[in-house]
């Protein structure tokens, strides 16, 4: 399946029209040996993207600590939407850098994990997890997945992996590594083949910042959690999974923002994007997975340096590719506030 120097001869980033549309990559399929798995842990220091098999179905890995790879991972699912993603871990030991883990959490682990079971917890301030990947929340979603192919490059890589399902936004999720690359083959470093997926759907979501809440159904069934919880609510982020921006927690300037901007007032923090005057800038090259990577920390410096009386403008984003997640995002920011 490996059709690498095809793709590398129709790549020439010469005649690459555009920046911001990543160029085609030839996939690598791998096994799941301790070679292949070796190279995807690599793939993936470099911060590129590489698919791999968790018990309910294939998952499209990048670090979760590095911006640029959680960037493309939006980029290569054509997401139109910077929704928080799940960060997977080889145990709880390692979910404990990642999140708060307090008694009750503790329990569900030791009940559920490792298998499909995701647990959204408090993120803790020394996270080091990328902004994109919990969406800038405060609260982080963690999974331990069973499959020993998931495991093995877990362990191999060292880190945490984010990883939603491995298929373009809107499509069916991918449960053998066909499918992966019937999606996403020319847009991901990689795939590891490890067969099809036993469960076939999703984890299920469980909320654990304040009273347990079911936010996903999934791969355990509720009644199995609620023999542990009691009974469980469903959390008002279930209907609109896809909507972290209308999570009570999500970050917003506390500044005015005025989005497509082509002059700049005064009191105004620029934020560029491209060539031009600016304050602060997304992505001087005008790379739009740059300029994603760069979103949440940006918003939050522009706040800063905007103080109590200040604005903030933004230059137009093209609403193409993950442009349309940037300024879905910061058309939250420029919304009318309560
Ligand atoms: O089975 C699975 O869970 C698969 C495999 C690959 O592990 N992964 C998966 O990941 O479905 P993902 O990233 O697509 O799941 C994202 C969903 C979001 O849409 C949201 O519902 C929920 O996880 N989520 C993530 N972080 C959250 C947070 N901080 N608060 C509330 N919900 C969160
Ligand atoms: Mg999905």
């Amino acid at each position: 399946m490996n059709n690498g120097s095809q793709a590398r001869l129709r790549f020439n980033p010469l005649l690459s029209p555009q920046r911001s549309v990543t160029p085609m990559i030839p996939t690598e399929t791998l096994d799941p040996t301790a070679e292949g798995l070796a190279r995807a842990a690599a793939l993936l220091r470099q911060g590129a993207l590489v698919a791999f098999p968790t018990e309910t179905v294939y998952g499209l890995g990048g670090d979760a600590r590095d911006d640029l790879a959680v960037a493309r991972i939006f980029e290569a699912k054509g997401r139109p939407r910077f929704n928080p993603l799940i960060v997977h871990v080889p145990d709880l030991e390692a979910a404990r850098r990642y999140a708060v883990v307090d008694a009750r959490a503790e329990s569900v682990a030791a009940a559920f994990w490792p298998g499909p079971l995701t647990l959204v917890l408090p993120l803790r301030a020394d996270s080091g997890l990328s902004a994109l990947v919990t969406a800038d929340l405060d609260s982080v979603a963690i999974r331990v997945p069973a499959h020993p192919v998931a495991q093995a490059l877990l362990r191999a890589f060292g880190g945490p992996l984010a990883a939603p399902s491995a298929n373009p936004s809107g499509r069916v999720s991918p449960t053998r590594a066909a499918h992966v690359l019937e999606g996403l083959s020319g847009r991901i470093a990689a795939v590891v083949d490890g067969g099809s997926c036993a469960v076939g759907v999703e984890s299920t979501i469980l909320g654990l910042v304040d009273a347990p809440s079911l936010l996903r159904p999934g791969g355990i069934a509720v009644e199995q959690l609620e023999a542990l919880l009691g009974p469980l609510p469903t959390g008002g982020n279930a209907h609109k999974p896809n909507a972290p921006g209308q999570l009570a927690s999500h970050y917003a300037p506390a500044a005015p923002v005025r989005l497509n901007a082509t002059d700049w007032e005064a009191h105004e923090i620029r934020v560029g994007f491209g060539a031009g005057r600016s304050d602060l800038n997304l992505s001087p090259a005008a790379d739009l997975v740059e300029a994603a990577a760069n979103l949440f920390h940006t918003l939050r410096e522009a706040d800063a340096k905007a103080g109590p009386h200040g604005k903030i403008a933004f230059a137009p984003i093209p609403e193409t590719g993950l442009g349309r997640a940037i300024n879905d995002r910061l058309r939250r920011a420029a919304a009318p506030r309560p």
